[in-house]
C-alpha cells in the first residue's frame, strides 16, 4: 500500500483522514515521518498555501514516502468579499483565539443581512509517479447571530450548512466530517488514489 504523509500534526484531522484512506493508503503524520520545524504558509490563496506545505514536506520526505499532501481550510463570507478566507486562523490577530475570531466575524456583520459564508477546503497532492493534483471542497451556509453548540472548534459555532437547522458545533462529528468542506475534500482525495 502506498504511503503518504499528510502535513499536520492535528490529531482529529490525522484520524479523520486515516479513516476516509483507510484500505488506500497508510497516512503518516510529520511526527511519525520525523519532520520537525514551521512549515511556512505564506501564500495568499487556499491552494497556494496546500502548495507550499505540500512542497516543504516533498523535499524532506520524498526518497522515503511515495507522496504526501497537505490541506488549507478558510471560511468565505460573501458580504465581507471573501474575507476572512485565507487569513481565517489569525484573522483576529496573531495568536488570537477561536472566541477572538469570532467576535471580531459578529462584529463585522452586525447589521448585515446576507450572512452567505461557505467553508473551502483545498487539498494538494504531490506523488512520486503522478506529480502534483489539487482536489476542492466546499459547504455553503450562513454565519448566525450568535454562537449555539459547544462541538467541533474554529467558527463551528456560528456556521449554519444549507439543509440543516443546527450549527457545526452542534452536530455529531460523524455528521459534520460527512458534508464538511474537509470531509468533501477528503473524499474526492480518497477516489483519486
Ligand atoms: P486549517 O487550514 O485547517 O488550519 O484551518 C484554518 C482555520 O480555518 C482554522 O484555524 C479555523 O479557524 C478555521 N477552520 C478550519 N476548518 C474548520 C472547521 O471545520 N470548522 C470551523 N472552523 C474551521
Amino acid at each position: 500500500m502506498k504511503r503518504l504523509i499528510f502535513a499536520t500534526n492535528n490529531r482529529h484531522k490525522l484520524e479523520e483522514v486515516r479513516a476516509a484512506l483507510a484500505g488506500r493508503a497508510e497516512v503518516v503524520s510529520l511526527a511519525e515521518a520525523g519532520l520537525e520545524g514551521e512549515i511556512p504558509e505564506t501564500a495568499d490563496t487556499l491552494e497556494g498555501n496546500a502548495q507550499q506545505k505540500a512542497e516543504w514536506v516533498w523535499a524532506r520526505g520524498g526518497d522515503t514516502y511515495d507522496g504526501c499532501f497537505a490541506d488549507d481550510t478558510g471560511l468565505e463570507v460573501e458580504a465581507l468579499g471573501g474575507a476572512p478566507g485565507v487569513y481565517s486562523a489569525r484573522y483576529a490577530g496573531e495568536h488570537c483565539s477561536f472566541d477572538d475570531n469570532i467576535d471580531k466575524l459578529l462584529a463585522a456583520l452586525d447589521g448585515e443581512d446576507n450572512r452567505r459564508a461557505r467553508f473551502r477546503t483545498a487539498i494538494c497532492l504531490i506523488e512520486r509517479e503522478r506529480g502534483m493534483r489539487f482536489f476542492e471542497g466546499a459547504v455553503e451556509g450562513q454565519i448566525l447571530r450568535e454562537r449555539y453548540g459547544a462541538g467541533g472548534f474554529g467558527y463551528d459555532p456560528v456556521f449554519m450548512p444549507d439543509r440543516f437547522a443546527v450549527s457545526f458545533a452542534e452536530m455529531p462529528l460523524e455528521v459534520k466530517n460527512r458534508i464538511s468542506h474537509r470531509g468533501l475534500a477528503v473524499e474526492k482525495l480518497a477516489a483519486a488514489l
